[in-house]
């Protein structure tokens, strides 16, 4: 058995679902964990700074992000607070391979989730660190960077045509 899933790409239907809630009781299982370890070499393997688990095919709220130079796994996360300044930056997808573009978003942002023990984690995040948290975020709603591009920097959008 392989320890790396498939990246699924932007023609997937489960790139466009959303995703499910995960249960405290879930989050404690061996399997569960086992996912977890899967999905995170997986980010590691495909080189990159996020990964949302509808990536690979699997439609529950859950991504992992490098942020604070740690890979951080946030389940059930939420957005409680945001900035009204925000920023622009170039953005690619795993699922979008070959593109990039920039998208705008808060700058800042206050997030509520469920870490990999299932314990309650809060965090003030801004900058790369906020904008990678919400391009994931955007995963488990079924949103990809290209519906929110300014404009695209490299690669065609394949979504418009
Ligand atoms: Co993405």
């Amino acid at each position: 058995m392989s320890d790396t899933y498939p990246i699924v790409t932007y023609q997937a239907p489960s790139i466009r679902e959303r995703s499910i809630e995960v249960s405290i009781e879930e989050i404690t299982t061996k399997e569960f964990q086992d996912y977890l370890d899967k999905l995170t070499k997986t980010m590691r393997v495909e080189d990159g700074i996020g990964i949302a688990s509808p990536q690979v095919g699997i439609n529950k709220r859950i991504f992992i992000a490098n942020i604070k130079g740690k890979n951080i796994v946030f389940i059930n996360p939420l957005i409680i607070k945001k900035s009204e300044t925000t920023l622009i930056t170039e953005e690619g997808c795993l699922s979008v391979p070959g593109v990039w573009g920039t998208v705008s978003r808060p700058k800042k942002i206050s997030i509520e989730a469920i870490d990999r023990h299932g314990r309650k984690l809060n965090m003030d995040l801004k900058n790369m660190d906020a904008i990678v948290f919400q391009h994931e975020l955007d995963h488990l709603d079924g949103i990809l960077f290209v519906d929110k591009v300014i404009e695209i920097t490299r690669g065609k959008n394949p979504i418009i045509n």
